[in-house]
């Protein structure tokens, strides 16, 4: 039987790592009836932001490279599709797979579905019901332009039936007619499979930070409404530089080079402060094995990033989001996650919380058994295998 063939696109850091969890499945089980076409828009570049994940998490090199870079959302957008259009054009897929709610995501969506290309969204229906937030109207936007949409969770399926999407649909799928699926999370998959890797091969690593386990925090901050307004930016950097020195607790802070310009150029006398400090240890951004270890060690996580967040579930830590909403909703309301947005005084309650309450808290599976690639794949093929 010929083999179904899907371009699996991916742009920025968290969508690499979760595309792996695709690829190596395509790789083992489905070789025999999958062909898998890589492209990456370009959206990040750096090494630590791309290659590193290529490298490390063996997923199959880019068959194509968009290089669209960096740029504000209309003409980064616009970049990729442009480029992504004579790729779909050229590679006729049976469908085109798309990860979250980044810029290169929309851009996937739109173009193939304007082409009649099916798509196939992973990680549909997460909503933070905050529209200026530039990821919710990726989102909205890829899911509706979806014919096979995979919801991570309960609370993610059942913010499409509120849209109008129906699990009652019946096969032939299309745009007009999609396909609702529930499967367990693809990132829940890859903590499983790299967690040991990450033991074996970083050990160096976590030696040369010379931490001790559960004694630093874990801290990265990339969010643009964290990092473009000037007196959030403070307030979140100010409230971590004092809660280090009132703690004599160690901050391991692997930073985007977002926050890194963004601390720079709005916050110098701060970013000053921060780079030259006994607690707090600036880091480039870490290879996802790096990351792995230092979640897991760390005593707490603070973070604005969605899928540290989640991670931070994984390895039974608990989380201070730096953000008003999430669209993880479970995790707040198992209390391991708690919501502090960029106010001081948020930040330092949550923590006083989870020094007292740390070892009480309980981490429930709510994301699958770690086998969400596969089911979702298996569903791949029966939408769109004729
Ligand atoms: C993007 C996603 C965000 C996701 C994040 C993951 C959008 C709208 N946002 O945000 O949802 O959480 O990726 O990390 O798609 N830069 C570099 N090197 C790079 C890439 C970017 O220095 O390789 C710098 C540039 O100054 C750039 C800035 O980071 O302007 C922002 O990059 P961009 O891709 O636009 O958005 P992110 O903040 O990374
Ligand atoms: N990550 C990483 N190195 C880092 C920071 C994050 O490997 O220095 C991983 C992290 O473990 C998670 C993903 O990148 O799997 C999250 O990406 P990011 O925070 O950039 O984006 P978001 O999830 O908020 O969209």
């Amino acid at each position: 039987m010929k083999k179904l063939k899907i371009l699996n696109i991916v742009g920025a850091r968290p969508q690499i790592i979760k595309a792996s969890a695709i690829s190596r499945a395509i790789a083992g089980e489905f070789s025999g009836e999958i062909e898998e076409v890589v492209v990456h828009t370009g959206q990040h570049y750096d090494r630590e932001l791309s290659d590193v994940f290529f490298d490390e998490l063996e997923i199959k090199q880019p068959d194509h490279n968009l290089q669209v870079g960096s740029g504000r959302h209309g003409r980064q957008t616009g970049m990729i599709m442009e480029r992504i259009e004579d790729v779909i054009l050229d590679e006729k897929p049976d469908c085109v797979i798309i990860y979250g709610d980044t810029n290169s995501t929309l851009a996937a969506a739109l173009a193939a579905a304007k082409q009649h290309f099916p798509v196939v969204h992973i990680e549909a229906g997460m909503r933070s019901f905050n529209k200026t937030m530039p990821e919710e109207l990726n989102r909205i936007m890829a899911d509706h332009a979806s014919t096979l949409l995979i919801a991570p969770t309960n609370a993610a399926f059942k913010n499409l039936m509120s849209e109008g999407f129906r699990p009652e649909n019946v096969a032939p799928y299309s745009i007009n007619n999609p396909r609702v699926f529930l499967t367990g999370d693809i990132m829940y998959d890859n903590s499983l499979f790299y967690a040991d890797l990450a033991e074996r091969k970083k050990q160096d690593f976590l030696t040369g930070l010379g931490v001790a386990d559960r004694e630093f925090v874990l801290v990265t901050i990339h969010r643009d409404s964290n990092t473009d307004d000037p007196e959030r930016l403070s307030a979140i950097f100010s409230t971590i530089k004092e809660l280090s020195e009132v703690n004599s607790m160690p901050m391991i802070m692997p930073l985007h080079p977002r926050t890194m310009i963004a601390l720079r150029n709005r916050v110098p006398e701060l970013y000053a402060a921060i780079s030259d400090h006994p607690f707090l240890r600036v880091i480039p951004p870490v290879s996802f094995l790096e990351m792995i270890l230092l979640e897991k060690r760390a005593r707490l996580i603070i973070t604005d990033s969605g899928g540290v967040q989640k991670e931070s579930h994984f390895f039974s830590r608990p989380c201070i989001v730096l953000r008003k909403e999430t669209e993880w909703v479970e995790l707040v309301k198992n209390g391991t996650v708690k919501l502090a947005d960029a106010n001081p005084a948020r930040i330092k309650e949550a923590w006083d919380y989870f020094v007292a309450n740390g070892s009480t808290l309980q981490y429930p599976a709510f994301y699958g058994d770690g086998k969400a690639a596969i089911i979702i794949l298996k569903e791949v093929l029966a939408v769109f295998r004729s």
